[in-house]
């Protein structure tokens, strides 16, 4: 059966979102969107409707999703010893795109956080978020809307072919403000551990004064035999099906080269700077944007646009590891499966 359709592209009427809280009181899934990129949700205090996420996703048991409050005074149910800095960042960031790893209660079923004694919980800003939990009443369990493995949703016409019909709502408003998902932190010994980089830089948090550390396997490559804090590292993401490389320099000049020179006779598809759009040997070329800011908002769409040209290649431009660019890198790395050239 189809999923049912809510536009709420050019229009604010929140109220049309009430049938889909229904739906979550009812144990079944909505897709829904929030600042950073789509989700989907399902009463997080609901074991069956939480499996049924885990199903229609097709994602690992041992993955562990996210929690998402309204306000603030819903997390007390939920997680235990908030420490001050944990306070402090949720003062700062809260509503945002920022998720924090806690202790659980008993309350959160354990499929939520496969097994773990922690939950990760994020207040995000998106209204129709926001409106969609308190008209349901319960914390919404949410992971990225896309099938394992596949580049988050930004976009519903991206992702409707894969999961129209395994969510009861779609609630459809439009592209997402960010465009990659919320940094997820944990605080251990008084520092602020980054799991998975987003919006919230570590700047943006050392910023308060606190020590920041970079999870290795943020840029390297995840080895088997390490033990992860964040699960989702694990696994294989972001992941166009057509071969895919990542070439970054601080030389443009040498970038447009290396490049040129990987697809060479090849059928190849480049992603590049708005700027470097002539400059590339191949009749298919994806403007990412110029900023920061717009690369985030674009990487995901791209990367599935790319998919669709059955190309023998996909070759994207990389950027500086600083700020922002941490989470994009960290993305581009992960869908090139670490295919990646700096020269
Ligand atoms: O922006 C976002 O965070 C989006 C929107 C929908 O809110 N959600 C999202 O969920 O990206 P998902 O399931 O695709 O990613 C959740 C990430 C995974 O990397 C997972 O390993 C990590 O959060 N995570 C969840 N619970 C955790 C825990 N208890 N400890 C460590 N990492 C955890
Ligand atoms: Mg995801």
């Amino acid at each position: 059966m189809k999923s049912k359709y809510i536009d709420l592209k050019n229009d604010n009427d929140y109220t049309k979102i009430k049938p889909a809280a229904e739906s979550i009181k009812q144990g079944k899934l909505v897709l829904f969107p929030t600042e950073t990129v789509y989700g989907i949700g399902a009463n997080a205090l609901d074991e069956k409707a939480v499996k049924d996420i885990f199903i229609a996703k097709g994602r690992a048991q041992d993955n562990p999703l996210i929690v998402h409050i309204a306000n603030i005074e819903m997390i007390n149910k939920l997680v235990k010893n908030i420490g001050n800095i944990e306070l402090k960042l949720m003062e700062t960031f809260w509503p945002g795109p920022l998720t924090i790893v806690l202790k659980k209660t008993p309350i959160i079923p354990k499929v939520i956080t496969g097994g773990l004694d922690t939950v990760a919980i994020r207040m995000p800003s998106n209204i129709i978020a926001r409106k969609l939990i308190e008209y349901s009443g319960c914390p919404i369990a949410a992971p990225s809307a896309n099938i394992s493995g596949k580049p988050s949703g930004t976009l519903v016409e991206d992702i409707i072919d894969e999961l129209d019909g395994k969510v009861d709502y779609i609630i459809d408003s439009g592209k997402v403000d960010i465009g990659v998902e919320s940094t997820v932190v944990r605080v251990v010994d008084d520092i602020v551990h980054i799991l998975r980089p987003g919006k919230i830089t570590p700047e943006d948090i050392q910023k308060l004064g606190f020590k920041v550390f970079i999870e290795k396997q943020i840029l390297g490559e995840y080895n088997k035999n390490e033990k992860v804090l964040s699960p989702g590292i694990k696994y294989r993401h972001y992941a166009p099906s057509t071969k895919c490389i990542l070439v970054y320099s601080k030389d443009e000049e040498k970038l447009v080269q290396k490049i040129n020179e990987n697809i060479q006779g090849k059928k190849a598809v480049v992603i590049c700077k708005t700027g470097n759009m002539n400059k590339y040997n191949t009749d298919y070329k994806l403007d990412m944007g110029e900023t920061l800011e717009e690369i985030t908002n674009n990487i995901f769409t791209l990367l599935r646009k790319a998919d669709k040209y059955n190309a023998e290649i996909i070759v994207v431009e990389g950027v500086q590891k600083d700020g922002l660019g941490l989470a994009i890198m960290n993305r581009l790395l992960r869908a090139c499966s670490h295919e990646f050239i700096e020269c």
